[in-house]
């Protein structure tokens, strides 16, 4: 069978795709454009995508041959999953393996913009620093602040369980009720209004699907506190940026750390370059050795079992195995 991996992935799931199958990989330090996924995603029998390939139906009846499309990534926003279904694809991610580095980069986010600590690297390396000053870039403590968590998913849950450790209390807003996790650290399940009223670090961990974007738009920054910061490692649609860019250039709340953005793959938004009061990353959620060693060997055996007529692990439309 022959298989399409789209990026160089880490090795440990290539190796293990290509002992079975014949595979063909983009070499380039870049994305397949859409005219060459179409072109090779011809007589491929398996796809192994990222989340910055979008395959859209145009791709899928390109690929007249596929029967798995592996995505490299918890999220399949990117994935026209209605279409594969329809064309009897199975689609499947990696979640799990990347939870811990994800819930992970949060607090890096919360603690870098509520800390200061990319304004102060700046500082330090233009040679400003002239000694310990009593006033200088004084920030604001996680210990006994309220952590609002939207999305109590796998990562979201992790990000509650970390913030123990800063004596957080925990508000969350999600369509299913997390007991055990109120009954372990007493997070408390609430509205979005409240959640966005009562909380210092407002965090979102949603997928991106219809109900979720821009779910965090004008209204809903309004109802934040002044001296609340928004985190953002999900997905840059969750929050409608215009709106944010706004808010955080009135410092009308204190800040955001912004992992993702609306315009990915074509980079991140100019807009937030010029705010003092916001910490930007580069999609770095599950950027760590462990996590994405385990995607590339998470995706690797998703496609794997689809090709080997076996259930996935990780099927986000199980409904195309049951029919087949
Ligand atoms: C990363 O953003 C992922 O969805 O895996």
């Amino acid at each position: 069978m022959n298989v399409l991996i789209t990026r160089k992935i880490p090795s440990i799931g290539i190796k293990k795709v290509e002992k079975r199958y014949d595979v063909e990989i983009n070499q380039r330090a870049r994305n397949l454009r859409k005219d060459e996924l179409i072109e090779k995603v011809k007589e491929k029998d398996g796809l192994l995508c990222l989340l910055t390939d979008t395959i859209d139906q145009e791709v899928i009846d390109a690929g007249e041959d596929l029967k798995v499309i592996s995505n490299f990534a918890v999220g399949y926003d990117n994935i026209d999953v209605d279409a594969a279904t329809r064309a009897g694809i199975a689609v499947t991610n990696t979640p799990g393996v990347l939870t811990e580095a994800t819930a992970e980069i949060t607090f890096a986010l919360i603690l870098a913009v509520a800390r200061n600590i990319v304004e102060g690297d700046r500082f330090v390396r233009e040679d400003r620093f002239d000694g310990w000053d009593p006033t200088l870039m004084l920030g604001h403590e996680l210990h006994g602040k309220t952590l609002g968590i939207i999305g109590m998913g796998n990562i979201g849950c992790k990000v509650a369980e970390i913030s123990q450790g800063f004596d957080m209390n925990v508000l969350y807003f999600d369509k299913i009720p997390k007991k055990e996790l109120e009954e372990k650290i007493g997070a408390k399940s609430v509205n979005l209004d409240t959640l966005l009223s009562e909380s210092d670090f407002v965090s979102l961990h949603v997928p991106l699907i219809p109900e979720t974007e821009k779910m965090i738009g004008k209204e809903e920054l309004e109802k934040m506190k002044d001296n609340a910061y928004l985190i953002n490692a999900a997905r840059g649609e969750v929050v409608d940026e215009k709106a944010l860019v706004k808010i955080l250039k009135e410092e009308k709340i204190a800040g955001a750390g912004i992992d993702v953005y609306a315009n990915e793959p074509h980079g991140a938004n100019p807009d937030y370059y010029e705010l003092d009061n916001v910490v930007l990353a580069p999609h770095l959620g599950s950027a760590t050795h462990r996590a994405r060693g385990g995607m590339s060997m998470k995706a690797a055996e998703n496609l794997i079992d689809v090709l080997e007529g076996k259930e996935p692990e990780h099927m986000v439309n199980p409904e195309v195995l049951a029919s087949r």
